[in-house]
Parts: C-alpha cells; structure tokens; sequence
C-alpha cells in the first residue's frame, strides 16, 4: 500500500480549525475499570498535541468496549481514559456526552481548547457506517483525522463514512507511523521472513495462517493454533485446547508448505488449567489423555530460537503458551528473548502479544510496536483497511466532500 496517497494531519493547516481526531483508546481495563496498560492513549497523544500546537480546537473520540447503541453504561464510558489522557497531557479534559449534534459545548469550542466525546460506538448508527451519523459528527468539524490504527478494519461510521462527508479528512500521525512500518517493513521484507502466530483458535486466524504460509519462509504456529496443527499431524494432544473440525484445514496448510511449519516436538503439560497446576516437560509423543498441553518444551524454544536468530524480519502475534502462569511462561520468554537479540527486524502487535513483551522486558528491542491487534492482522494478511482506503480515496479526489 502506497501510504503517500495520504493526506497527513501535518500537512494541514488547523490554526483557528475545529479539528476531530478518530483516535482508538479501547484499553484494558481491571473489574474497577481500572486502566490496565495505558500504550494506546501514550500512543494518541501526538496527533493531539500537534493539532493543539499549532492552533487547533481539538475533539478528540474513540470507542471502548463493545457496548450496545443508544445505551451508556458505566462499563461503557471514556471517563477513566479522559482522565488519564489528561494526566498525560497536563490539562484537564472535559468528556462531553450526546455530542453528536453539538450544543453549547461545540460553540464555545475555540483555538487551543481540547474535549473529549464520550464512547463513539454508543452512538446509534455507529457500527452499521451510517451515513446520517457520519454527516452529523463531520457537521462538528472543519478537518477530521483519523488517528485510529487499532479500527481501521472496522468500517464504522466514524472511522469510515465520516472521511467522505467531512470538509477535509486526513490520516494522524499514529496511523501514518503504523501504515509505514508495517508497509516497510513486509513490502520488501528482509529475508528469511519469519512469522509467529500464536494464540487460543484456528478459526480466529485461519485467513492469517492461510495467507501467511504463502508469504513467509517459516510460519511458527503457537498455543491452541499449535495444538490444532499437532492434531491434524497425528500427534496426541490429551485434552488441550484445540479445534478438531479445523484439523483438515490445518493438514491443508501442513500438506502446501511443507518445511514451512515447525511443530513442537516437546511440551510443557498440566492435568489441569491453573497457575499451581504441578507441570511436567515431555516429547511430544508421550502426551497423555489426561494432560492440557499449556507451554512448548526447551528443545522447541531452542530450535525455533535458532530459525528467529538466523532471521531478516520477524513479525510476531500471538504467545506461544500460558505465559501469564509463571510455571507456562518459560516459552514465550524464550520466544520473547530470542527476537529481542535477533539482528532481523521485528513488528509485534496484539493485546496478549504486548502484555508478553511488557512482562519480559524487551519492549525496547522490538524494531516496531503496533497499536493494532485486528487490523495488524488484516494488514498482515494484504487486506485493505477500509479506513485508510477512504482516507486514501479522499487524498486522490475520488470523493469530495459531499
Ligand atoms: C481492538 O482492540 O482491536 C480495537 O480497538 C478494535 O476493537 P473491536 O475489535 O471491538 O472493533
């Protein structure tokens, strides 16, 4: 994707402009709605900042959680985030709420001022990309930026058909840095081009493990992916977490690209899902019925650690085990440990994906840190976003504002 086609918020001008920035601040939050991991608003405050900077009236939405329309709960609403956005940002930051059409708020909004508008995705409309609502929120702005990596896979109406209607629509700064690291870097990838893909379900990446076997040197598959994989390899798994209808799509892959898959040849087992659970390291083969298998064994860390080492680009979602028991952790800070001394490129992206590379220190020997967990799969798999194809629509004139 040629991200040049893109108009960025530094090349427009927002001195005196009402400006509204799609940011994506959907962090995790603890049972108190406690923000556990603050990366995306640290991430979001540059487009803000800059569009402050330089003179801007700045609103800044996003949405959280996955709420039902038309209703605001106290799970649902931006309050902990606006709180610590402006924590960070040393300013107070008001949260407006039934922002859509405006009021009193929006028309003494002036240069320098900063508001934060409650949860986007309550509003009704919303995720259908309704074309009403998105004429409703680009009415409140003068430039529209969409500074929202993390949604950009979702074409809803104020990360996609508010780009068509606002009077100028733009990429931020967070967004532009994501689409050119990762276009970079698989554009022309240095090779061998290593992928890890890990996580609980075939199905939730079947499209990925498809599309990426085709592109890289060696797909290292992980977790219950791996355990799907063992299976339709003729292995026993006892009670893992696995899929078995989708064994035959995992034998397909395995059949294709033959070499390009390295399976586990030993484990880290439990008889029960649990962080005391008593845990035994074993070849492969002699998994037993009873056994969950909840890590990959040293001998696998050790041979996929030499593939990482001999690597040129890396990219990497998913933990290859139960990395948040200590006593399951051993194989993904393997993985973790191996990427970080690797002289090959490496991209991460994914909640669970962070949440390892925070618990094993190496965030600062990963080459790039996406935002995205969703959408850096779709880039990954060569699929358009739809909120950057409007943006990139916008730049080429294809549709004015309307
Ligand atoms: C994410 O966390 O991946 C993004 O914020 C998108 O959230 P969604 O999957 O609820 O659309």
């Amino acid at each position: 994707m040629n991200t040049i086609e893109l108009l960025r918020l530094a090349d427009v001008d927002v001195r005196g402009k009402r400006v509204l920035i799609r940011a994506d601040l959907n962090v995790p939050q603890d049972d108190a709605g406690r923000i556990t991991d603050d990366t995306r608003i640290r991430a979001s405050l540059p487009a803000v900042q800059d569009a402050l900077a330089r003179g801007g009236a700045v609103m800044v939405t996003s949405h959280l959680g996955r709420p039902v329309e038309g209703r605001l709960t106290d799970a649902d609403t931006l309050a902990p985030v606006a709180a610590r956005f402006g924590e960070l940002l040393g300013r107070d930051m008001r949260l407006i709420r039934d922002w859509v059409n405006g009021g009193t708020w929006h028309a003494s909004l002036t240069s320098g001022d900063v508001v934060m508008l409650e949860n986007c995705r309550v509003n009704p409309g919303e995720k259908a990309d309704d074309v009403s609502l998105a004429q409703q929120m680009a009415r409140l702005c003068d430039v529209y930026c969409n500074d929202a990596f993390g949604t950009a896979h979702r074409p809803e109406a104020s990360t996609h058909a508010i780009a068509r209607y606002a009077p100028i629509a733009c990429a931020g700064p967070l967004l532009s840095a994501e689409l050119d690291a990762l276009g970079r870097a698989l554009g022309a990838p240095r090779r061998p081009l290593v992928a890890i893909v890990a996580g609980a379900k075939v199905s939730t990446k079947l499209t990925i493990l498809r599309a990426l076997a085709a592109k890289v040197d060696t797909l290292i598959v992980g977790g219950g992916i791996a355990n799907t994989f063992l299976l339709a390899s003729g292995q026993p798994i006892g009670k893992s977490l696995a899929e078995a209808d989708l064994a035959g799509e995992a034998r397909a892959i395995l059949d294709a690209f033959p070499n390009k898959v390295p399976l586990p040849i030993d484990v880290v087992c439990a008889t029960r899902f649990a962080a005391d659970a008593p845990s035994q390291t074993k070849p492969v083969e002699a998994v037993k019925d009873d056994d969950l298998i909840l890590d990959i064994g040293p001998r696998t860390a050790a041979a996929l650690g030499r593939i990482i080492a001999a690597s040129g680009t890396i990219v990497w979602n998913g933990p290859v085990g139960v990395f948040e028991f200590d006593a399951f952790a051993s194989g993904t800070h393997a993985i973790a440990q191996a990427i970080a001394t690797s002289p090959a490129f490496s991209i991460a992206g994914g909640g669970d994906t962070i949440a390892a590379i925070a618990k094993f220190g190496v965030a600062d020997r990963i080459g790039y840190i996406s935002t995205g967990g969703g959408a850096f799969l779709e880039f990954l798999e060569g699929r358009t976003l739809p909120a950057v194809e409007v943006l990139i629509e916008r730049a080429r004139g294809a549709t004015a504002a309307r």
